[in-house]
């Protein structure tokens, strides 16, 4: 394979479409290998986060057997459907919208993450939720689930780099740090000092820990929303890990910028004066997307020039410049709603996850739809859902044997919901689609 130029640190390929048959970049060498081939590797794997640093306790995927990884697309089709016509209604599938076509095709329910939260409840009956999307999301419809229920993520390995950025240790000093300089007395309004808001891209016991402190979670569909929530009980607002949602969510809603500063956790104060932090409306966890860090403003002012009128929508995981030049910014699911109402051929410019922007590409023919970087370059960790693992998980079920089920322990999951129930309960959200 050609090596035709370098992307620190991604290594560029031309490869074969195989939908097409023309040749396309990709970021990673190993995409077109099955993701097993990485499985007893300790990293993300190909794609956008490759680089990232996995925690060395981050769950391991053992390799599924030869059996699975030896069988054909045509084959794995027939294997899946099989297993889901004898188990009925006995299992849900949720997909979310960054999962490759050939695994959303078979699910139950396709969303973003806040309405796969919800879909994960709509179900009760069935035995298990298989979850095709990542660690953090299955954790979060365990403790949305039934206790009976058995959450299963067909690939361990399926993990978010951006939430591995927080971990319970570190926001916890960090809080120490914050409560000893604050203190713990409330305003003339009855308001805390502070209040943590954790990005559903996190680990479970960081939602407890919100839970546990007068805190909440939010999605990239209602952080707004959330955030005033919060400044109705706290001065400030302490948001892990995303700092870009966190910055883009408080420009929207006007909090100058010097009243939003960013946590460096390895950096006593986080890199911050007293005055810095006492001043301060948000402060910002230093966590990214290595995904979405990979559109640029010169992207945008490329799409404009070379398709005049062309419409730039992205996800609030970008960065401030980013968002700021483009004409809108907001979830996975507000993109799709974006494209889907658009009632004239139109030019769009997505900066969001590969996967979803060729999908929206091939269900809209009537709009040119294209994605704000040309290399193909997905989310390392939704890559790991592939057929193969849905086959070996879903040809368990059916034998009675529960594979890779996420089981987050009840003094965690008790205070988990609390934070998950204050998101749940403001305002109502579009479903997931239901196919
Ligand atoms: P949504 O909340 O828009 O589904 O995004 C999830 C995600 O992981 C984005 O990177
Ligand atoms: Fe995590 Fe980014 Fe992948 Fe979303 S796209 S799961 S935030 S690494």
């Amino acid at each position: 394979m050609p090596i035709t130029s370098d992307t620190s640190p991604l290594v560029v390929l031309n490869l074969p479409d195989p939908a097409t048959g023309t040749q396309v970049q990709t970021c990673s060498a190993g995409l077109d290998d099955g993701p097993w081939e990485h499985d007893a590797e300790h990293g993300y794997g190909p794609g956008a986060s490759i680089a990232d640093r996995l925690p060395q306790d981050a769950p391991r995927q053992g390799l599924i057997p030869l059996e699975y990884r030896r069988a054909s697309p045509a084959e794995l089709d027939l294997r899946i459907r099989a297993a889901r016509h004898a188990l009925g209604e006995r299992v849900v599938l949720l997909g979310h919208f960054y999962q490759r076509d050939e695994i959303v095709q078979y699910a139950d329910f396709v969303g973003d993450s806040f309405q796969l939260a919800q879909a994960a409840r709509t179900k009760p009956n069935a035995e298990a939720i298989v979850f095709c999307g990542v660690h953090f999301m299955a954790e979060t419809a365990d403790i949305l689930a039934r206790p009976e229920q058995a959450v299963i993520l067909p690939n361990l390995a399926a993990g978010c780099s951006m939430a591995d950025m927080a971990d319970i240790d570190t926001v916890q000093d960090c809080w120490e740090e914050l409560t000893a300089l604050y203190g713990d007395g409330t305003d003339a309004n009855g308001r805390a000092p502070i209040v943590p808001v954790t990005y559903m891209n996190s680990a479970a016991n960081l939602k407890a820990f919100c839970g546990e402190q007068g805190g909440v979670v939010c999605t990239s569909s209602n952080a707004d929303r959330v955030l005033r929530w919060a400044f109705e009980r706290g001065e400030r607002v302490l948001f892990f890990p995303d700092q870009h949602l966190g910055r883009n969510t408080g420009v929207a809603m006007g909090i100058p910028l010097d009243e939003m500063i960013v946590w460096h956790p390895d950096q006593p104060l986080g890199g911050n004066t007293p005055e810095q932090l006492r001043k301060a409306k948000i402060i910002l966890w230093h966590g990214f997307c290595s995904v979405h860090k990979r559109f640029t403003v010169d992207q945008i002012a490329m799409g404009r020039q070379r398709h005049p009128g062309v419409r730039v929508i992205v996800h609030p995981e970008c960065t401030m410049e980013v968002v700021n030049a483009a004409d809108e910014a907001g979830s996975t699911d507000y993109i799709r709603k974006a494209v889907q109402g658009a009632t004239e051929p139109t030019t769009f410019a997505i900066g969001t996850e590969i996967n979803l922007v060729q999908r929206l590409a091939k269900e809209h023919p009537q709009h040119t739809i294209f994605c704000l970087d040309s290399i193909v370059c997905p989310c390392s960790t939704m890559y790991r859902i592939h057929p193969s693992y849905l086959a070996w998980v879903l040809e368990a079920l059916e034998r009675g044997e529960v594979l890779n089920r996420i089981t987050v322990p009840e003094n965690i999951a008790a205070p988990a919901r609390i934070a998950l129930e204050r998101m749940l309960a403001l305002a109502p959200q579009s479903q997931a689609v239901a196919r």
